[in-house]
């Protein structure tokens, strides 16, 4: 088998999961649109529908084929170091209500999937934060007090026999009672639940413009209305230019690969991951045949980091045949989520003047549960109901002890602006662009992307980001342009791979 850049999760669901694609109208009237089709998206659409509302789903590609169809999907609430993370820029009735917020969603899922006989492979395993070596045993021993602190009843070990692993740490923290499942599986399944009853669900239709009013206006790039009283932005990094996310959420990548193993007896009993640089996440699936595989994640950076290079998987491969007896490792992948800069996620108003645009995003790689717990915040606010989260995941609360990080994003953002202009040209034309690579190519006055594919043919698109104007970076790992601001992804002929951009690199067909 060929390695696949595809994810596991999507090879491995059936395509007749969800029902009939349909063309959505000219005008469309609802009462909550709800844009994007992730597990953050699916899951808000569904509770506004059994609230009663008319409902209406946007998304650009496929539902669940954003973060959400290449994600790890361990639900847990102890999630690496994120408590610690926390505990450094809330005070400790946040951390306790962060945890407590994730311990219900997680339960909200399995109540979910056990009522409609979901089959996604749901599985309550312990969760580790273990340390790879003697760096990472201060940050899980942190990990472990801020569990403590928060009332999660973890435990610390390094006996061999008590974790998962094949190989010796010298600590770890474990929670027991966390789960795993097949992340596409189950967002599908929720998906199902929404056609009828004058709710709808519409794929390959990308939203390019919002207005806030009564009704909201949301408009496709196939040129249909939608007007709705309420619309939910749940497009990973939030869409829209008003409520400073771009100045307070990073976007980070992280990659993944699943690998074949010998022996289903060697399959991990238990969730794990490592509490630092570098990440190690580890996870079992049993496939729809019943064959083993071992997920190995981690190598995360920023996007639009010039570090985006192939060495990042066969990283996590070496990782992999050294400590598993590993058959083949058929697939691998790579997806990013958005980072708010104080370590919560956003799930509410949009921006502090509000009324009826909503958010639910900045999920900070754990959004099985973040997402879950921001969706019924989002459903709750939306249905005039008190929300027990809402001050918790607030999108426009006070966030100053955030400070050195939001100094940090905007340094990046900053440079990214002003400094890639000076960049010179790698090359002085794409006849100098050898196949199967890209290059930045002077073009006039200005510069051009070029990439060669391996038949030989050139790729030349505008290097100007469509959102707000940096400078995209060539990503040789996944084969695109990304925009180290914000996190926009684009194929090598320009199209929107991921947002917040909406629109194309224009093509430079005249540097061909
Ligand atoms: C490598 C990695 C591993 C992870 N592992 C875990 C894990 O083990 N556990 C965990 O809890 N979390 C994990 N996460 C995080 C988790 O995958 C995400 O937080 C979650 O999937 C985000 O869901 P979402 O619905 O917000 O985003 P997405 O799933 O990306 O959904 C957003 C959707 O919006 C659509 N969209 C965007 N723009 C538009 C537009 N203009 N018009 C219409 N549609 C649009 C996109 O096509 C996409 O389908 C991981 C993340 C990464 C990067
Ligand atoms: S994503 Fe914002 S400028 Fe590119």
């Amino acid at each position: 088998m060929e390695t696949a850049h595809d994810s596991i999760w999507l090879a491995d669901s059936a395509a007749d999961q969800l029902p009939a694609a349909v063309e959505p109208p000219q005008e469309l009237t609802v009462d909550v649109a709800v844009i994007g089709g992730g597990i953050a998206g699916i899951t808000t659409a569904l509770l506004c529908k059994r609230d009663g509302a008319r409902v209406a789903v946007i998304e650009r590609g496929r539902i669940a084929g954003g973060a959400t169809g290449f994600t790890t999907a361990k639900a847990s609430a102890l999630q690496q170091t994120k408590l610690s993370q926390i505990r450094r820029r809330h005070d400790a009735d946040a951390v306790a209500a962060y945890a407590t917020a994730s311990i219900a969603a997680l339960d909200w899922i399995e109540r979910e999937v056990r009522e409609r006989a979901i089959d996604c492979g749901w599985e309550r395993l312990p969760d580790v934060t273990y340390a790879l070596d003697e760096r990472q045993v201060e940050a899980v021993e942190q990990t472990a007090e801020a569990a403590r602190a928060a009332g999660l009843p973890v435990r610390t070990t390094t006996a061999r026999t008590a974790l998962p692993l094949p190989f010796d740490v010298p600590a770890a923290v474990v929670l027991d009672g966390q789960a795993q499942f097949h992340p596409v599986r189950y967002v599908r399944a929720l998906a199902a639940q929404i056609p009828g009853d004058d709710c709808h669900l519409f794929e390959q239709s990308a939203v390019v413009g919002v207005e806030e009013g009564a009704p909201c206006t949301v408009t496709t790039d196939d040129g249909r209305t939608i007007r709705a009283s309420d619309v939910v932005v749940c497009t990973n990094y939030p869409l829209l230019d008003r409520g400073l996310f771009f100045a307070r959420t990073e976007a980070a990548r992280s990659y993944l690969v699943a690998a074949r193993l010998r022996d289903t007896a060697d399959l991990p009993r238990a969730m794990a991951i490592s509490a630092g640089e570098p990440t190690r996440s580890i996870r079992a699936y049993r496939d729809q045949d019943g064959s083993p595989w071992l997920l190995v994640g981690g190598e995360g950076h920023l996007v639009g980091a010039d570090e985006a290079s192939p060495a990042r998987y066969q990283a996590l491969e070496r990782f992999a045949r050294h400590h598993w007896d590993v058959a083949e490792i058929p697939y691998r992948w790579s997806t990013q989520d958005g980072m708010p800069v104080d370590s919560l996620p956003y799930a509410g108003r949009y921006a502090p003047r509000s009324r009826h645009l909503w958010v639910n995003a900045g999920h900070q790689k754990w959004g099985m549960t973040n997402a879950t717990a921001g969706a019924r915040v989002v459903a709750d606010l939306i249905a005039g109901r008190q929300s027990r989260f809402a001050d918790l995941l607030d999108p426009n609360r006070v966030t100053v002890s955030a400070a050195p990080r939001l100094a940090r994003a905007q340094l990046w953002v900053g440079a990214h602006l002003i400094g890639d202009r000076l960049t010179p040209a790698e090359s002085s034309s794409a006849e100098e662009v050898p196949p199967g690579q890209a290059r930045v190519v002077r073009a006039g006055l200005g510069k051009a992307g070029v990439y060669r594919d391996d038949a030989g043919e050139p790729h030349a698109v505008s290097l100007r980001c469509t959102h707000l104007g940096c400078l995209v970076h060539w990503n040789a790992a996944e084969r695109s342009w990304d925009c180290p601001c914000h996190g926009s992804r684009f194929s090598i002929d320009g199209e929107v791979l991921a947002g917040p951009a909406t629109r194309p690199l224009p093509r430079r067909d005249d540097m061909g």
